[in-house]
């Protein structure tokens, strides 16, 4: 059994299809990346898992028990985390305290979370502007800093939306490095990104979304030689950016 297993799940938006009749499992253990144009729904995927939408048709299992139509507070008590496209530093407070709130999924009291928070943000290396107000990082501390926020959840699977997009070269590879060792303590990873190198540097599995449907699932280097992938969104074959 996969740890989730999404079936026949599909989303409209006004009558428009976003996700159509989708049908996959994410195996426990594994990095998933999913790839795809803009608007092929890969977004709106994480948001039905993560109960901020509610599929319109089929279900979504996580551990054999279903969660489509959960509330977002109740998929992350669950164990599933994710961060955001456009990043969501919650206002007026520091690093420190963004990360204490995911903290707050298994700790009481202040104290617990704040020092569990410390021990992610040195993880994560932001243990130095633990003081600073999140709205003031850089795009790199952002991201790094929601997912210092989702690992403070203890997650059983962490779910990255855009993580390296907009950053540069050393935040990337600082990020993926972060991921591996992530992964490596048996979280399950599932990243959407159009960036890929680091698609084809992180996955284990690469799946294809266009136009809200699954049109391509497979290792790094099947995915990108698959015709449609090609035509449908990487435009000519992938090549390595040196
Ligand atoms: N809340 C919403 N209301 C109406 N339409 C929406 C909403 N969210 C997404 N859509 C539409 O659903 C489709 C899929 O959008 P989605 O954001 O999931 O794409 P995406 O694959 O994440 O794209 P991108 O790579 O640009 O982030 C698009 O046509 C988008 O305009
Ligand atoms: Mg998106």
């Amino acid at each position: 059994m996969a740890l989730i297993e999404i079936e026949g799940v599909c989303k409209y938006f006004m009558g428009r299809v976003a996700i159509d009749n989708c049908t996959f499992g994410i195996e426990a253990g594994k990095i998933y990346g999913i790839i795809g144009p803009n608007g092929a729904g890969k977004t709106t995927l994480l948001n039905c898992i993560t109960g901020f939408l509610n599929p319109d048709q089929g279900s979504i299992r996580f551990k054999g028990k279903n969660i489509e139509g959960l509330l977002p507070h109740q998929t992350c008590g669950l164990g599933i985390a994710r961060t955001f496209q456009k990043g969501r530093p919650l206002p007026g407070m520091t690093v420190l305290e963004n990360v204490m709130v995911g903290a707050f999924r298994n700790s009481r009291h202040a104290r617990d979370a704040r020092e569990k928070a410390k021990g992610i943000l040195r993880f994560t290396s932001l243990y130095d502007v633990r003081h600073t107000l999140a709205v003031n990082l850089n795009t790199g501390g952002r991201k790094k800093m929601e997912l210092a926020r989702c690992l403070a959840t203890d997650p059983e699977v962490l779910l990255l939306d855009e993580m390296v997009a907009g950053i540069n070269l050393k935040d990337m590879e600082e990020i993926v490095k972060l991921l591996k060792a992530i992964n490596s303590q048996g979280i399950t990873l599932v990243a959407v990104e159009h960036v890929m190198d680091f698609i084809m540097s992180v996955s284990d599995v690469v799946i294809v979304l266009n136009k809200g449907e699954l049109i391509c699932k497979g290792a790094p280097r099947e995915v990108i030689e698959d015709p449609n992938v090609i035509e449908a969104y990487l435009g000519k074959p992938y090549v390595k950016n040196q």
